[in-house]
């Protein structure tokens, strides 16, 4: 039992079906005296834009806290992907009205996916919240803030076709220091049936490589040794200089980043099956430093749920895809999302989503039963059909599944050396400390002398569905297994 498990640490709404996570920032500042305080849910997308947000407020004077109480201004990044994650939000919303009715003056605003969902209608349903503000809307927070400090609600909610934030050096947040999300998109264009990230989060942009590269090379000059690219598809990435014309793809950008230096990590999340190239498997394959691991959601293992789902892969094409994969890296760890009772789904059509879970034999995947979203394209076209009972049954058995595969991955990895990027210590116990593989495995072993932000090599003795637990060994042992 090692609790060191990445697909809990991270914790995030948009995976993690009942969990949520608050992310509190500190670090003091001179500025205006006034203080915020932040917490975020869902995706990783979010908390690199609480990042991006509190460099904007820290522009304008503010300091943060971590204790919400000596706060002037309480800020929640919020998410919309299941219902789920709104119920949380407002409840969390109940705890700030009681503290603003004993702190007049305190300032609430509404961050993220739900302001943008709902608009107005949030402040009409939230009468003490006083600012909603969308995901491409953050540079008006300081103009919002005066607005609400004048007594008024202020709102901003425009979606752009520009905005990447690509000069905004964002605070990192509750950083370990060695680990780093850099957003490389923003926005979505592919409309997947039950999503509202594309209502959310607007039309899909790629920001500039070279301000991508400029983020990457300050964070390793700080020390940071492992960069995640981050975006809702980050495969379709395309970027086009207007003057030179010179073209940057994912591919390229990937490339770019691991030349930067090869003891800098470099990761990404998601790919989408139809999006990702050969060109960007080769270029895994080819440098060291690009983690061999791929998160690629299936969402469901059944072609005519994955029509009615719009993916535009069937399953076939998605095997396909896979084999590609262990074909060009045989090493290469995948991961996936599905979800359960989507509209219609038969018996038979849930069969299909555990039998490609076997065939692509997924390292870890984040799973949920469907959430229907108002106004996607599944609330207008398809029947929420699935009894809830039903939905969760077929969960139930998705998660047993991936638990076994889990632990089937982690047992072929006894005995066998890896290098690890050492992130952490555990929780467990001070004397261990904790970093993942190349495949996103988190070991956990004894300290000796290893230091936190580090490389090492351990070979690994036992584990769990979500953990391994390693000790130290040399270089040379590595070497000699390769
Ligand atoms: N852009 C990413 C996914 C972002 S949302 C991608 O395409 O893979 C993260 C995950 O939430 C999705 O992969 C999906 O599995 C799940 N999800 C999205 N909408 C959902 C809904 N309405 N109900 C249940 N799960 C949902
Ligand atoms: Fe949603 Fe599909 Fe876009 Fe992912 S690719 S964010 S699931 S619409
Ligand atoms: Fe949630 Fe918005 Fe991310 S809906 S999953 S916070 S893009």
């Amino acid at each position: 039992m090692y609790d060191d498990n990445p697909t809990i640490k991270n914790i995030d709404e948009s995976k993690q079906g009942d969990a949520f996570f608050k992310e509190q920032i500190s670090g003091e500042k001179d500025g205006n005296g006034k203080k915020f305080y932040i917490e975020s849910y869902g995706c990783q997308m979010n908390f690199s834009d609480s990042e991006i947000v509190a460099s904007i407020l820290s522009d304008v004077g503010y300091s943060s806290t971590v204790d919400m109480e000596e706060s002037d201004l309480i800020l929640i990044n919020t998410c919309s992907i299941r219902e789920k994650a709104e119920d949380t939000v407002r409840k969390r919303l109940r705890i700030f009205d009681k503290l603003k009715v004993e702190k007049p003056g305190l300032l609430v605003g509404v961050l993220g996916c739900m302001a943008e969902r709902l608009k107005k209608k949030l402040l009409d349903q939230e009468k003490l919240v006083d600012m909603v503000v969308g995901p491409d809307a953050y540079r008006d927070l300081p103009n919002l803030i005066a607005t609400a400090e004048d007594g008024d609600k202020g709102i901003n909610v425009f979606l752009s076709r520009e905005e990447t934030y690509s000069n905004i050096n964002p605070v990192r947040l509750g950083s370990n220091g060695v680990t780093a999300f850099v957003t490389i998109t923003r926005g979505c264009d592919n409309m997947c049936s039950f999503c509202v990230v594309p209502f959310t989060r607007g039309r899909e942009r790629s920001r500039d490589p070279y301000s991508i590269l400029a983020e990457c090379t300050d964070l390793l000059g700080r020390g940071f040794r492992e960069v995640t690219l981050l975006g809702q598809n980050v495969d379709s990435y395309k970027w086009k200089n207007p003057e030179t014309e010179e073209t940057v793809d994912f591919a390229d950008l990937i490339e770019m980043t691991a030349k930067l230096d090869k003891d800098m990590r470099v990761r990404f999340s998601t790919s989408h099956p139809k999006d990702i190239t050969d060109k960007v498997m080769y270029n895994m394959a080819k440098y060291e430093n690009i983690c061999k691991y791929i998160h690629l959601p299936v969402q469901s293992g059944n072609s005519n749920i994955l029509k009615k789902m719009n993916r535009t892969y069937d399953r076939e094409w998605y095997i396909n895809k896979i084999n590609r994969i262990y074909e060009i890296m045989p090493d290469c760890a995948i991961s996936s999302d599905m979800i359960s009772g989507f509209c219609g789904e038969t018996e038979a059509e849930h069969e299909d989503t555990l039998s490609i879970m076997k065939i692509a034999k997924y390292s870890m995947s984040y799973m949920f039963f469907y959430s229907e979203r108002p106004n996607t394209l599944a609330h207008k076209k398809y029947p929420d059909d699935i009894p809830l009972k039903v939905k969760k049954r077929r969960l139930s058995e998705i998660i047993k599944l991936q638990n076994e595969l889990s632990t089937l991955h982690n047992n072929n990895c006894i005995g066998k050396i890896y290098k690890v990027l050492i992130e952490k210590e555990s929780k467990k116990s001070k004397e261990d400390l904790a970093g993942r593989t190349t495949h996103n495995k988190m070991v956990v072993f004894p300290r000796e002398e290893a230091t936190i932000g580090s490389y090492v090599y351990t070979k690994i003795d036992a584990c769990t569905s979500a953990t391994l637990k390693g000790h130290l060994v040399s270089k040379e042992d590595f070497l000699k297994q390769q």
